[in-house]
């Protein structure tokens, strides 16, 4: 069993964190706004797609976006807000590492703010492999181990072996997303070339690399204001993206499985759900799921499917 951030456990209001951050959010979806342009398909997967704070960048590209996130209660206490906003937007309570999907059902996917609580990208990345499909696109967004900031601290410390490829566990003393306060919480940082390296190694061609945020520094942030600081941050995101600067880089990639099936046509989200435990078909009553197969039965609640499987 891999452990999963919890953000139920206290009941973290995620959005709250966005209150005092409008330069990273606009730098994140005016990159992810570009990539999402150039796209168009069926059904695609926001994988801990929270409160939908990036549904915008991608809603018009997809006739069938879903938001999947382990916060049940996320889910609910946002789900009228999110609906009213985007009604085509389904959402589900699930865990990225045994999602409730058939095989080949997505045309995207896109993962954000959540690597850093993966603790084993190998293993979801072979459960992300199996519900997209063959050439379908993947959009990934991770913390970099190796940007300027924490580069130049190490040097600075002449800790040299900060540079390896491995995961850097961040001191929890000062994130406490989805943990106890003073708990060690799952919190990687990872190097560029490690992720690359996931990625390929399940499949997943990298078709671009860009960065953003590259100016999250408080003096910095003090000093310009959010318009300078988005006008030069633009700049950046097209001369500087082939770097490891960014304390945010992400991958764009493409799929490349043995499998001829092309997208899946059917538009019901009932169509595509098997059981996330061992992929058997579901009986819908009302508001229950029962899976023939384990016998394990999933149920609606407050408007969300609870698929949650450890
Ligand atoms: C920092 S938030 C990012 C939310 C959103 N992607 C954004 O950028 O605004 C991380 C989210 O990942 C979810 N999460 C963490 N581990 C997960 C897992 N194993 N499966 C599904 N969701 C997960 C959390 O519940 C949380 O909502
Ligand atoms: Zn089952």
């Amino acid at each position: 069993m891999i452990e999963v951030s919890n953000y139920d456990f206290f009941d973290y209001d995620y959005s709250q964190y966005w209150k005092v951050r409008q330069y990273e959010d606009s730098s994140e979806k005016h990159l992810l706004g570009r990539i999402f342009n150039r796209k168009k398909g069926a059904w695609f997967i926001d994988i801990g797609g929270s409160y939908g704070r990036l549904t915008s960048t991608y809603y018009n590209s997809y006739s069938n976006p879903v938001i999947l996130d382990y916060s049940l209660r996320t889910l609910q206490k946002n789900y009228a807000i999110i609906k009213k906003r985007f009604p085509n937007i389904e959402m589900i309570a699930a865990n990225a590492y045994h999602m409730p999907f058939r095989d080949n059902t997505y045309d995207g996917g896109l993962m954000v703010r959540v690597l850093h609580h993966i603790s084993e990208p190998g293993e979801y990345y072979k459960e992300l492999k199996r519900v997209m499909h063959n050439d379908s696109s993947y959009v990934q967004e991770f913390a970099n181990k190796v940007n300027l900031k924490a580069s130049l601290r190490a040097i600075f410390h002449l800790n040299f072996k900060f540079f390896s490829k491995d995961p850097y566990q961040q001191p929890t003393s000062k994130n406490f997303e989805g943990t106890e306060t003073g708990e060690e919480a799952i919190f990687f940082n990872y190097h560029p070339a490690y992720v690359k390296k996931a990625l390929i190694s399940n499949g997943f061609n990298i078709k671009s690399k860009s960065g953003c945020s590259y100016l999250r520094i408080p003096i910095l942030k003090k000093l310009l204001g959010d318009s300078l600081l988005l006008k030069l941050e633009y700049l950046f995101q097209k001369l500087l993206k082939t770097t490891n600067l960014p304390p945010s880089v992400v991958f764009e990639t493409s799929l490349k499985k043995k499998t001829s099936k092309q997208s899946c046509t059917d538009k019901n989200l009932r169509k595509i759900l098997v059981c996330p435990k061992c992929f058997g078909e579901l009986t819908f009553k009302g508001d229950t799921a029962h899976c023939s197969g384990c016998n394990k039965t999933y149920v609606k609640e407050e408007h969300i499917w609870d698929f949650r499987i450890d």
